[in-house]
């Protein structure tokens, strides 16, 4: 039986949503795996809609908003094109970024919102269903797409996201400006770090257990694990829950 994949839409409500109902009424075919969520402005998605959707199984996720420069609300599509690629970034870390589609689409265009629908459904229709349909991985892929979401809700992301604009055009108070390419490289970071910081907490929420351990279940090097244990210390978020033939255990204060 031929894969019918579960799409997601965030379609913004001056451009996209009405791009979609002029397809309606033009009566011009396209697939009807796409369930429609409308916002005022594809600013208003949050990319931790877009993790949650991906935990909760949905096999794809569209964006779609106003042509750059005709947002109702002047900047929210820029807005938008900065969070998602951020987005794309952390999903890349978890093999999710290939099922997630930003674009544009004015109120004078059914046919290209058909077109993107149909496209997009295709490539989810290659792709197969989402890896969180096979039950033998399902529990490693929610853990990974929870930390996904907990960088995505964590204020150091969203931070920087929020002053990507303001950094990379305007000087700071020594006089200096930070290039795009920094910037990126300072969100690649950021975005590497965090990732293995929430797994790191959400492997030993419920349980204590040693960073040779940790570093074992997310396959990274245990001396890597102890600097991201030293930093969530710091932060007040692990704590060492007891100490074995002088081996500590670490737990999340928090519980994630
Ligand atoms: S109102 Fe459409 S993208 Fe902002």
């Amino acid at each position: 039986m031929k894969f019918e994949p579960k799409i997601l839409g965030f379609l913004c409500n001056w451009c996209s949503y009405a791009g979609a109902d002029l397809a309606g009424v033009s009566r011009i075919q396209y697939p009807t795996n796409i369930r429609v969520i409308r916002v005022m402005c594809s600013g208003r998605v949050d990319p931790s809609f877009v993790a949650d959707a991906f935990i909760h199984g949905i096999d794809g996720v569209i964006v779609l908003g106003c042509h750059l420069g005709d947002c109702h609300y002047l900047t929210g599509n820029y807005e938008a094109e900065i969070k998602m690629k951020a987005l794309s970034k952390l999903l890349g870390l978890v093999n999710f970024s290939n099922r997630m589609r930003l674009d544009w689409v004015s109120a004078a265009e059914g046919n290209k919102f058909a077109q993107i629908v149909s496209e997009f459904t295709n490539h989810i229709q290659k792709l197969g269903p989402s890896p969180m349909k096979e039950k033998q991985k399902e529990a490693q892929i929610t853990d990974s797409l929870q930390a996904v979401k907990n960088v995505l809700e964590d204020s150091r992301l969203r931070g920087l996201i929020a002053r990507q604009r303001e950094l990379v055009t305007e000087e700071n108070v020594y006089g200096e400006q930070i290039t795009v390419e920094k910037f990126e490289n300072l969100i690649d970071e950021v975005v590497r770090n965090e990732f293995i910081r929430h797994k790191i907490i959400i492997k030993i929420k419920e349980k204590g257990k040693s960073v040779p351990t940790i570093a074992n279940e997310i396959g990274i090097k245990a001396s890597e694990v102890l600097e991201h244990i030293v930093v969530l210390r710091a932060r007040g978020l692990v704590d060492v829950s007891e100490i074995n033939e002088e081996i500590p255990t670490f737990i999340s204060i928090l519980g994630g």
